[in-house]
């Protein structure tokens, strides 16, 4: 099962796909998990990628197909996969598409988390994130069970360098501008199944359950 998340900043994408990947046993692959482990190891690809994600804009196209091509090309998305935060651009999507066209294949349903602009920006002040395993939680809707600790992991969490009010304010922008045509890009193919994300972690899951059956 191929399976692409969308929906704005903070829309809870990355929490969802987390718990798609554990049911289906699919890798989850996020760009921006994987922009954020390039920069902690301080790579030339992160110290690239850090320039644009500080100002809550894009990554240009052209870093950003590489790199998710070449992980979705490895051995175990060979059973499916589930792509959060990728694609984020028409052009970006179209490449996906070309690729999977050549090898006979396709994404099998996009899922547009829907969140209104209001709740987003109370839930960026209060995420934590895991930069080695990237597991997300919020301190007062999904707090760790031990305060500032990775459940998953054991490590420190970190509140990401983005998620400040002035910079999710730009990244809101690119999203409706840049991001959000792809609703419409998939919604012809067919396979767009939007859910309410405004409800519970737990509510929402349900919903997506609902969807892919
Ligand atoms: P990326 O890491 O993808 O960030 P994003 O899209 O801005 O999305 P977030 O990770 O902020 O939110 P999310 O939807 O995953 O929500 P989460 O589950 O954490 O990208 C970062 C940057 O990298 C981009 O700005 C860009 O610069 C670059 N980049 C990445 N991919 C790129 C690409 N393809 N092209 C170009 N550039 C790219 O949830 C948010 C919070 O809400 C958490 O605290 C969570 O615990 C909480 N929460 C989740 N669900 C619920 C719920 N149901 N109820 C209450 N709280 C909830
Ligand atoms: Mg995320």
């Amino acid at each position: 099962m191929k399976i692409i998340m969308l929906g704005a900043p903070g829309a809870g994408k990355g929490t969802q796909a987390k718990m798609i990947a554990d049911k289906y046993g699919i890798p989850h692959v996020s760009t921006g998990d994987i922009f954020r482990a390039n920069i902690k190891n301080g790579t030339p690809l992160g110290m690239e990628a850090k320039k644009y994600m500080d100002q809550g804009l894009l990554v240009p196209d052209e870093l950003t197909v590489k790199i998710l091509l070449d992980r979705v090309a490895k051995e175990d998305c060979s059973c499916g996969y589930v792509l959060d935060g990728f694609p984020r651009t028409i052009p970006q999507a179209e490449v996906l598409d070309n690729a999977l066209k050549e090898i006979n294949d396709k994404i099998d349903f996009a899922i547009n988390v829907d969140v209104p602009d209001e709740n987003i920006i109370k839930r960026m002040g209060g995420r934590r994130a895991c930069l080695n395993c990237g597991a997300t939680y919020h301190v007062e809707y999904i707090p760790p069970k031990t305060e500032g600790i990775c459940d998953a992991c054991g490590r420190e969490l970190v509140l990401r360098d983005d998620d400040k009010p002035e910079t999710v304010g730009s990244r809101l922008d690119v999203y409706h501008k840049q991001t959000q045509p792809l609703i419409d890009f998939y919604n012809a193919k067919g396979i767009l199944k939007t859910v309410d994300g405004t409800a519970g972690m737990k509510e929402v899951f349900a919903a997506i359950n609902a969807v892919l059956g």
